[in-house]
């Protein structure tokens, strides 16, 4: 049994919706473990998982439509108190005799709602009347028995509704929008469920070295993929305390790395890990696999069937490898649409998920795949990985050609590289690096004209992107001073060749990501 096993855990049943990690995500920030699990999950497995609570999420169906997914009506036979948020109540309402319609006045966006604050989902709100944040075409029409409102808006009298230990919420509480949405959750997580704050750095870690000393036989071997980043580090320690020395780290320069990082991985890892350090120079047989391809999807596909096929030659020459280890996190496997829902659309293939060929050769060890990177930030600080790494800003496997729009050229790539340092240098020196999510520098085909002394000169545009974010879900462009983005500025068009205009992404995530590719 794994120590999280034994824990205060709340199931969040997963109905599509975009954003129904974030339900988890919200949950484990007030120190609860929270997973997302199918919307039809067994109630028997419930009972295995040991929840205290459960939540149904949001979801873009209709719960009257056909197909539509709804939960077990078993597992109401559980008598577990139940969440049920927008498309999770209307199916508890649907459910449990009650009826769900069009709604003759659909909400989106704010809302304000009038809650009743003696129902123990609201205890302790400071007012009567609170921001939610409304997204719905459908409504209750009428309660099942034993229900009754206990929140109202102007649309709708039915805005949070209880019976017992059941409640749903026609708005998100898991959304920021909502004032007091993580106060709504934790009344339910807390004083509903009667839930414990426990889910801490040190139960991950004792939950991932349980699952790899069973999954990995006491003479085997395992390489792991080293990136340069924190999360591929965490998983190459927690594979160290467990298999020791049959642990070899594989670390390959695909060619499109951060300045100075191939640098960097052997100062942090080189004395740890000894002659079990394996550094490869494939960057000429990556390049030239990327020579002409212009899809982003078909550059991730190149790259993540490549890597393997670099850790294959590596673990040929170890001998006797049966497992490869990455530092997966559960955000790479959403985005990928690779997680619970059966509903989640594809944003991009994460290199070590979605980008893998479908013939692997090496069975996966992903100790961090249920973690979001915050939550592995603190499990490697309290692994007492070096600060310098932890702070490292996220860096995506495919490297700069994710940062390259289009074709991957020499020109763009050192051009990508060389601004990318400046970027992260003055970020640095204006004491904001710890403060932003990631921070670079992008380039693409479009070129501007550009006047050097009295000449005229064409050159690229470079796009200096700041961003700000918690779990990389969603994240905002950074308000960063404008002497900042003068200094970036006036530098790259000085310091790297064959740029004549800078220019500053101002798009969130959504509706953009992060990366540009
Ligand atoms: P996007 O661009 O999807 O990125 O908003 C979200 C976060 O993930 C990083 N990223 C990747 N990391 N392999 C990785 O290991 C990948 O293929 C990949 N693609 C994006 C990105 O840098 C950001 O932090």
């Amino acid at each position: 049994m794994r120590p999280s096993d034994s824990l205060n855990k709340v199931l969040v049943l997963d109905f599509g919706a975009q954003y129904a990690h974030l339900i988890c995500r919200r949950i484990r920030e007030l120190g609860v473990y929270a997973e997302l699990v199918p919307f039809d999950i067994e109630p028997e497995e419930i009972l295995q998982k040991n929840a205290k609570g459960l939540v149904f999420s949001g979801g873009p169906r209709s719960v009257y439509s056909k197909g539509a997914p709804l939960p077990r009506k078993s597992i109401y036979d559980l008598g577990l108190p139940i969440l049920g948020i927008c498309y999770g109540l209307q199916a508890l309402v649907h459910q449990n005799g009650g009826r769900v319609g069009r709604a003759t006045k659909k909400e989106f966006g704010k809302a304000f709602v009038k809650v009743d604050r003696s129902s123990p989902l609201f205890a302790g709100l400071s007012e009567e009347s609170t921001i939610c944040w409304m997204s719905h075409g459908d409504a209750a029409e009428v309660l099942p028995s034993g229900y009754s409102s206990v929140g109202t808006s102007d649309n709708s009298p039915f805005a949070a509704i209880a019976s017992g230990n059941q409640f749903a919420v026609q708005f998100h509480p898991e959304v920021t929008q909502t004032e007091k949405g993580m106060q709504i959750l934790a009344n339910f997580v807390f004083g509903v469920c009667r839930c414990e704050r426990n889910w801490t750095p040190k139960i991950m870690i004792e939950d991932a070295l349980e699952e790899l000393a069973k999954k990995i036989g006491s003479s085997e071997r395992v390489i792991c993929a080293l990136s340069g980043g924190i999360d591929s580090a965490t998983t190459a320690e927690l594979l160290r305390r467990v298999i020791g020395d049959r642990l070899y780290c594989v670390f390959v320069d695909h060619g499109l790395l951060r300045k100075g990082e191939r640098i960097k991985i052997g100062s942090v890892f080189g004395e740890k890990m000894g002659s079990n350090l394996v550094v490869l120079d494939d960057s000429r047989v990556f390049l030239s696999k990327l020579k002409g391809v212009r899809d982003p999807e078909k550059k991730r596909q190149i790259i993540g069937s490549q890597f393997i096929q670099s850790f294959a030659k590596v673990s040929k020459k170890i001998g006797g490898i049966k497992w490869l280890a990455q530092g997966t996190l559960y955000t790479d496997i959403i985005e990928s649409a690779k997680g619970a829902s059966k509903h989640e659309s594809k944003i991009k293939s994460h290199h070590n998920v979605a980008g893998l060929p479908k013939k692997l050769g090496f069975r996966l060890i992903e100790p961090l795949k249920d973690l979001y990177k915050d939550e592995v930030r603190a499990v490697a600080s309290e692994l007492g990985l070096p600060d310098a790494l932890i702070k490292t800003h996220p860096f995506p496997g495919p490297g700069l050609a994710v940062r390259i729009i289009g074709e991957v050229t020499k020109v763009k790539l050192e051009i990508c590289r060389e601004a990318s340092a400046i970027v992260e240098e003055e970020l640095s020196k204006s004491g904001l690096y710890d403060n932003v999510w990631q921070a670079y520098a992008a380039v693409g085909d479009d070129l501007a004209t550009g006047v050097l002394g009295d000449e005229r000169r064409v050159g690229h545009v470079v796009i200096v992107r700041i961003v700000e974010s918690k779990e990389a879900m969603t994240a905002d462009w950074s308000r960063v001073p404008y002497s900042l983005l003068e200094s970036i500025s006036s530098r790259i068009t000085n310091e790297v060749q064959h740029v004549t205009w800078v220019t500053y992404a101002i798009s969130s995530k959504p509706p953009a990501t992060i990366e540009p590719q």
